[in-house]
């Protein structure tokens, strides 16, 4: 008696048949701090998970261990005194081993990335706050990020005050490079995140981060319900995968 048959005879055109994996989709979160940036990354993937979906949480800068060795002294301030370009620099050094080491392979291999600060983190600090030449800002983002832009950019938003307020309340080491800015510093932080997402109205999404968790959880899923099944036709599944 023939032993049951487990697998198809492969072919050449079985193999034509297989549908080319769909790469993940890739969500920021961006924002000042305090913002609320980390948790609702947290809860978004859970909740995501809970759909079967394959999701790995990250955070710029960082995500990688070449990265998150480069947070270390981007955060500590010892960068500050090379001035804001040098930041951006070492900004988008840290986001290229980010990219090539975690985010670009999770995502070919269909897992959903969501990423806590990504490249409008460096518009905005290092572009609008710290003067740096927006060519110069652009070319930094075409040579790191390249064609690997997120599928969707929650912008969460809320008066200084509060994320600095929240921000200082969860302190328990020292107080970070950006943190130790003053509030002008971040008000103005936050008009620079509202312009970007005015300029990119289809990527990002203004969430307002000035409600409780459950509420600002609540406005982060319809953004991402809206957005993903956009991004799905998009990407124009072949049947087998939409039935
Ligand atoms: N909607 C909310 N209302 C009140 N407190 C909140 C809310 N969301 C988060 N928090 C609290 O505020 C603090 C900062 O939140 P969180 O760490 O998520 O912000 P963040 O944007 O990641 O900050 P940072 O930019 O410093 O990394 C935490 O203690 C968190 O529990
Ligand atoms: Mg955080």
């Amino acid at each position: 008696m023939c032993p049951e048959k487990i697998m198809p005879d492969v072919t050449p055109s079985t193999i034509a048949s297989v549908p080319t994996p769909r790469r993940g989709f890739f969500i920021t979160l961006e924002g000042g701090e305090g913002a609320g940036k980390s948790t609702q990354s947290h809860r978004l993937a859970q909740r995501l998970r809970t759909f079967g979906l394959h999701v790995q949480e990250t955070r710029e800068p960082g995500g990688s261990p070449r990265a998150e060795a480069l947070r270390k002294v981007l955060l500590s301030g010892q960068v500050a005194s090379l001035g804001p370009a040098a930041e951006a620099l070492l900004f988008s050094a840290a986001r290229i081993d980010h990219l090539d080491q975690t985010i670009r392979p999770a995502l070919a291999g269909g897992v959903t990335v969501i990423c806590d600060r990504f490249a409008d983190s460096t518009r905005a600090y290092q572009g609008t706050l710290g003067n740096v030449d927006t060519r110069l800002i652009r070319a930094m983002e075409r040579v790191a990020v390249g064609t690997t832009t997120p599928d969707l950019t929650l912008i969460l938003d809320l008066p200084a005050e509060t994320g600095l307020a929240r921000a200082a309340r969860r302190r328990t080491g020292a107080i970070d490079r950006f943190e130790a800015e003053d509030l002008s510093f971040h008000r103005a932080l936050r008009n620079s995140f509202l312009d970007i997402a005015a300029a990119e109205p289809r990527r990002c999404r203004v969430i307002d981060g000035d409600q409780p968790q459950d509420d600002v959880a609540e406005a982060i899923w319809h953004a991402v319900e809206d957005r993903l099944l956009a991004v799905e036709h998009r990407y124009a599944l072949p049947p087998a995968h939409t039935a």
